[in-house]
């Protein structure tokens, strides 16, 4: 075997991290979604189509990455990223009906409604958000009912009116009045930031990482959340929607105001550099444990999807 080009190590690290995750969330949503055989088999079938063969699986990885750093038993952290990646795909299912974005392509296929039925969308949905924290409160999968309690209060606030479910309503504010750069920056940090910010948060919590101790992570997560949501909205401005697998130029056309919007393209990529940047600059206090963690923020600015 040769020794690694020491120049590649981080594309490979990021490479096989990336692959591991998505292979292991199919695995544990094929695992808890059995069809049962019954007349709920609509639903299930809905909720295994949105949920296996998705997306980037961004939020798992960042889990299990932090997660990884403190020797947190595998299993147990992909479980608590598939909870999060719950809560994000029952977000994009909601986010893609006719009643908000209205999207008909959703990872390179048919959005949800469209595939089954709109009733169905939202009733699959439902049943994400609450797989969730089914999932976080299994005393099976994790023993210390203050972990437990801890993940469940992460999730329940980075994904209702304080989080998630904020920013998607100032969200759609935006589209008839123009905010400034605060409050859209406000808006994305609840929008997107808030669930990226649960997952490295929860896996700080996995790791047993006093609250103390989590300032450089929250800092981190910060960073790579607004630089995030930058790049969504460079993608949708320019991106290819092919490669994209979903419908793309719907901000300019809804008249929404973004990021790109409000600063233009060049400014707007600069400025998603310049977290990369500065988050990446917060781990220096870390060793080669945080290579993962590294990498994902260059892979959120130089992704394509
Ligand atoms: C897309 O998120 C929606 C936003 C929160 C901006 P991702 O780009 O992480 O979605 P997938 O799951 O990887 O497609
Ligand atoms: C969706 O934001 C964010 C959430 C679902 C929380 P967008 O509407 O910008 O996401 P895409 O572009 O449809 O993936
Ligand atoms: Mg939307
Ligand atoms: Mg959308
Ligand atoms: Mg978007």
């Amino acid at each position: 075997m040769t020794a690694p080009d020491t120049a590649e190590w981080p594309q490979t690290l990021l490479g096989d991290a990336l692959t591991r995750i998505a292979q292991e969330v199919d695995a544990c949503f094929d695992t808890l979604l059995p069809v049962p055989g019954d007349a709920r088999d609509r639903l299930y079938q809905a909720m295994r189509y949105a949920a296996i063969g998705g997306g980037k699986r961004l939020r798992p990885l960042l889990v299990t990455a932090v997660a990884g750093m403190f020797g947190v038993d595998r299993h147990v952290a992909v479980r608590v990223g598939s909870a999060i990646e719950a809560i994000h795909v029952y977000s994009l299912i909601h986010d893609d009906l006719p009643c908000m974005d209205n999207d008909a392509m959703r990872h390179g296929k048919p959005t949800l409604h469209l595939a089954f039925d709109e009733a169905t969308a939202v009733l699959a949905g439902d049943s994400l958000h609450a797989l969730a924290f089914d999932i976080l409160s299994d005393q099976a999968l994790i023993g210390d009912p203050g972990v437990r309690i801890d993940l469940v209060r992460n999730l329940a606030l980075a994904s209702g009116a304080a989080g998630m479910a904020g920013g998607q309503m100032m969200d759609m504010v935006a589209e008839t009045t123009a905010f400034d750069l605060a409050t859209v920056s406000r808006l994305q940090a609840l929008k997107t930031g808030a669930l990226l910010g649960a997952a490295v948060e929860m896996g700080a919590i996995l790791g047993r990482l006093p609250a103390e101790g989590r300032a450089t992570l929250r800092a981190y997560a910060r960073d790579i959340g607004l630089a995030f949501q930058i790049i969504d909205d460079l993608l949708d401005a320019e991106g290819d929607e092919a490669a994209a697998g979903k419908a793309l130029r719907k901000d300019a056309v809804a008249g929404k105001q973004t990021f790109v919007s409000l600063l233009g393209a060049d400014r707007a990529r600069a400025q998603a550099h310049l977290l990369v940047d500065q988050a990446v600059q917060l781990l220096g206090s870390h060793g080669e444990e945080a290579d993962l963690l590294r990498a994902i923020a260059r892979f959120i600015i130089a992704r394509d999807r």
